[in-house]
């Protein structure tokens, strides 16, 4: 059995249906993602799970017991937020024993779960120093020592790392990933950046305007996505208007051009989906030629910008030594794999 299930949860605000019918079973010690853009519901769900607000309908439980009706303090949640929430007048020691002093821990214990805590995020040296004195990662860490201090159950991190700079970002992101996994504490992340979601989950929740449209690992969420907008958010997607000319062998029109599919398709138009990086400068089994418009080296990677019957498709190629980059306005043949090509449902 699932060690947290939400199920069939509802919330609107006031004439706006923000969260619909969403479902989802996380597994002890599962790191799992909410994934989307802005305004599309994650912090609701997250909010929802800890006790903040409560749902319109549908019900919510932990290690097996219904804690719908139960309120944030008896939920056995720890939860960091995106903006530093550390209490600005306690220090880090104070601030990491915070939810066990609340519980009414024996001093003793709180002060040797503290030393613990500060070992585990790497700043055993930083027990007495206030907030404004340590840097933004920093401040997270301790954030996040305090969510873990009462060992809760499950870990509810809302953009934990939106605030702090690119390198750093990567760095505290893969730090977060190890803690939790030592711990093997059951964690919802919650991101918009769609490179985060798939670097450190187990699973990925791609959200669009309240709803799950996928669960799945982020190979199956970056391969195969369920809908349009899954396609397009996870990763760089070539979208190519075509049109099915036989269906039974999927043969598809791009101008004068012809790919097999290899698969039924109904006639008429369809929606391509190509990732950049399916597209070979080299070899095949299918080949399209388009003109190239632009061609960027970048170092490990030369980006190229092809027309393929009036459509513009990205190419990513790894730099060869023994292959100089296309240059602009050469015919360009390159090749791919039909069963690499996806075929996008119409927009829902
Ligand atoms: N307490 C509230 N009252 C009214 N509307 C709310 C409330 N909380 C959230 N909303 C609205 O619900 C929608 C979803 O908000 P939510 O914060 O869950 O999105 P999000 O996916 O976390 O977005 P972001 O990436 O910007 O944090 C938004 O349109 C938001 O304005
Ligand atoms: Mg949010």
């Amino acid at each position: 059995m699932s060690f947290l299930k939400l199920s069939h949860l509802e919330k609107s605000f006031g004439a706006s249906h923000v969260v619909r019918n969403f479902n989802l079973e996380v597994e002890r010690g599962e790191f799992i993602s909410l994934l989307g853009p802005s305004g599309c519901g994650k912090t609701t769900v997250l909010r929802m799970v800890a006790g903040f607000e409560k749902p319109d309908v549908g019900s919510i439980s932990i290690a097996g017991k219904d804690v719908t009706a139960l309120g944030v303090r008896r939920r056995d949640i720890g939860m960091v937020f995106q903006a530093y929430a550390l209490f600005p007048n306690l220090t880090v020691a104070q601030n990491v024993g915070f939810g066990l002093k609340v519980q009414g821990t024996a001093r003793s214990e709180i002060s040797a779960r503290v030393q613990e805590m500060l070992a585990l995020i790497g700043l055993p040296d930083k027990a007495d120093r206030y907030p404004y004195q340590l840097s933004g990662g920093q401040q997270q860490r301790v954030a996040l020592a305090r969510a873990l201090a009462p060992r809760p159950k499950v870990l509810l991190l809302d953009e934990p790392l939106s605030a702090l700079d690119a390198k750093i970002r990567v760095s505290l992101r893969n730090e977060i990933r190890e803690i939790q996994k030592a711990l093997g504490i059951t964690t919802i992340f919650v991101t918009h950046d769609q490179e985060e979601a798939l670097s450190l989950s187990d699973r990925v929740v791609v959200m669009h305007k309240g709803v799950a449209d996928q669960i799945g690992t982020p190979f199956e969420v970056y391969n195969a996505p369920a809908t349009r907008f899954v396609a397009g958010f996870v990763g760089t997607l070539n979208t190519l208007e075509a049109e099915v000319i036989d269906a039974a062998t999927g043969t598809v029109a791009l101008g004068a051009q012809r790919l097999v599919l290899d698969r039924p398709l109904p006639p008429g138009p369809v929606t391509l989906g190509l990732r950049p990086e399916m597209l070979h400068m080299e070899g095949g089994p299918a080949y399209l030629t388009g003109r190239v418009m632009a061609s960027d080296f970048l170092g490990s990677v030369v980006r190229v910008r092809v027309d393929v019957a009036g459509q513009i498709l990205a190419l990513d190629q790894f730099n060869s030594t023994r292959r100089a980059p296309p240059r602009v306005g050469e015919e360009l043949r390159f090749g791919l794999n039909p069963s690499d090509v996806l075929v996008i449902a119409p927009a829902g």
